[in-house]
């Protein structure tokens, strides 16, 4: 049975000793973010944390409690996505991308069902009304003042809405898009939605700009986890997220018309916040915001949503997190990304052996690849691949090594590169689009790249002198000392 809800979600934690509920009063503004902060740095994540009572800013007790860092552990990921090791995911697509026709008639037809299994569960209209409809705020009835949304950071330039699923439509294809873009409130019933320019509801956006229309754009929060994450996948423009969550849940997800829109929303999401977005509209403020590069992110103009609607469950969990100083609860929904994704990326990088993301690098700074290297340049060619490909375009440093190293762990990975390294050979510096959030590139989302080649090089490409061999100790002395070690009486093994 796939998880339908949230609230199904937080009781699953609970079972598992993984959630604790927090029933002092606790402020929206910086209090709870500190809180959640000290979580999220315990070894491995800390637990997941309920607010059943967060303190709105007028100082009354918000009517919703806030879950946070419901995904911030590896554990935990797993358990969104119903797998208990996140690689059986990106194993589930492996299998489904490979194309070999097996032998005979019968082996043959078993194909069948493995190429249908990604349009197996697409998403369906709920029947009935939906449980995101038991309540109904509209018009004036909007009030974004009593829904617990966090003040995060000291200098943060509002209080925002930081695990959303942002559902928009391409008005060109009717493909519709889900994003997890943050959001912060600028009155009773606005929003200025923080979608960066590289992303697929800009894209959106700048379309109905040039058409002059006016655009639906519907924030929802809650539901069942694998839609909850799916916004965060950088999935192509091509692919509804819904449809992934599909996939990922082996269940439909189940869709609601909005009320006063013209979008479809996850039936069983815990708010949904309606509205629209007019481009003829001046842009506003939006931020500074406590990002997740550690850094806040300076103040920038962003289009305004106007909230036409709130519609929520009865009984909902406002989903949150917090960005900030690395490690926090994004390294696990980026994990879990990072792993879904590698035989995606194997499909047109077919010598990529694995990938790795280290927490510190916050994604865009550090990736770390290994490939199994058979002619000369090939590191170069994986770089130039990368930085041709999806959000990958936008990794500051990628640091290339043979297929032997565990690029999943970064003191390995950096330890075999830099012994390989001779940097005036082996740096490559390019020129391209940066993370808007990258605030050392010479101009705002444009500036350098530096791929680092840490194999081992060949003597085509320069490398006349003998490579050395890394040291291991023979097979015969380990049985030998295996055989005694009991007798040694040493504590570790
Ligand atoms: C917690 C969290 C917050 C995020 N905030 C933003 C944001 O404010 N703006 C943005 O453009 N991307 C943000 N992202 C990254 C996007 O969700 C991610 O790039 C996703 O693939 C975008 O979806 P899209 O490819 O459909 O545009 C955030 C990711 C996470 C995990």
């Amino acid at each position: 049975m796939s998880l339908e809800s949230l609230a199904a979600f937080v009781e699953a934690l609970d079972r598992a000793g993984e959630l604790v509920r927090v029933t002092q009063p606790v402020s929206v503004e910086l209090e709870l973010c500190e809180i959640a902060d000290r979580a999220m740095k315990q070894p491995g994540g800390g637990p997941a944390l309920l607010f059943e009572h967060p303190v709105l800013r007028d100082g009354s007790r918000s009517a919703y409690p806030v879950g946070i860092n419901l995904f911030g552990s590896m554990r935990r990921m797993a358990m969104a996505l119903e797998v208990t090791d996140l690689d059986a995911i990106g194993a589930r697509i492996t299998q489904l991308l490979e194309m070999k026709v097996p032998e005979g008639f019968v082996a043959k037809l078993s194909l069948l069902p493995r190429l249908l299994e990604l349009s197996k569960f697409p998403p369906r209209r709920h029947d009935g009304r939906a449980p995101c409809h038991e309540v109904v705020w509209r018009g004036d009835e909007v009030d974004l003042d009593r829904l617990p949304l966090l003040k995060c950071w000291p200098e943060d330039g509002g209080a925002y809405i930081t695990f959303p699923m942002v559902i928009t439509r391409d008005p060109v294809r009717g493909i519709r898009n889900v994003g997890m873009y943050r959001v912060m409130q600028t009155g009773k019933a606005t929003l200025a939605m923080h979608w960066q320019r590289h992303k697929v509801g800009a894209a959106h956006w700048r379309a109905m700009a040039e058409r002059g229309e006016r655009m639906p754009v519907c924030i929802a929060l809650g539901g069942d986890p694998p839609s909850m994450y799916s916004a965060s996948a950088p999935l192509p423009p091509t692919v509804d997220e819904f449809l992934f969550a599909g996939f990922l849940r082996r269940d439909h997800v189940r869709l609601a018309k909005a009320l006063t829109c013209d979008l479809e929303v996850p039936a069983e999401a815990d708010f949904v916040l309606e509205g629209y977005i007019d481009p003829a509209e001046p842009l506003v403020t939006e931020g500074p915001f406590g990002d997740h590069t550690g850094f806040y992110s300076l103040a920038d103009l962003y289009p305004q949503v106007h909230v036409t609607a709130v519609t929520m469950r009865r009984q909902p969990v406002f989903p949150a997190t917090i960005v900030g100083r690395p490690p926090m609860e994004d390294y696990y929904l980026g994990h879990a990304t990072e792993r879904i994704f590698l035989p995606l990326l194997r499909l047109t990088v077919p010598e990529i052996v694995d990938y790795h993301m280290p927490a510190e690098g916050i994604f865009h700074n550090l990736v770390f690849v290994s490939i199994d290297k058979q002619y000369p340049g090939q590191a170069q060619k994986v770089m130039n691949a990368l930085w041709g490909q999806g959000l990958m375009s936008l990794a500051k440093v990628l640091v290339v090594v043979d297929k032997w190293v565990n690029v999943r762990d970064a003191q390995e990975a950096w330890w075999v590169a830099l012994n390989h390294l001779d940097p005036e050979r082996d740096t490559r510096f390019t020129m391209g689009p940066v993370d808007v959030l990258d605030h050392a590139s010479r101009t705002f989302t444009y500036g350098s790249k530096m791929g680092l080649d840490g194999t081992r090089k060949l003597p085509e490409e320069g490398f006349t002198r003998d490579w050395p061999r890394v040291i291991a100790m023979d097979d015969e002395t380990r049985k030998r000392v295996d055989a005694k070690w009991a007798s040694l009486g040493l504590p570790w093994r």
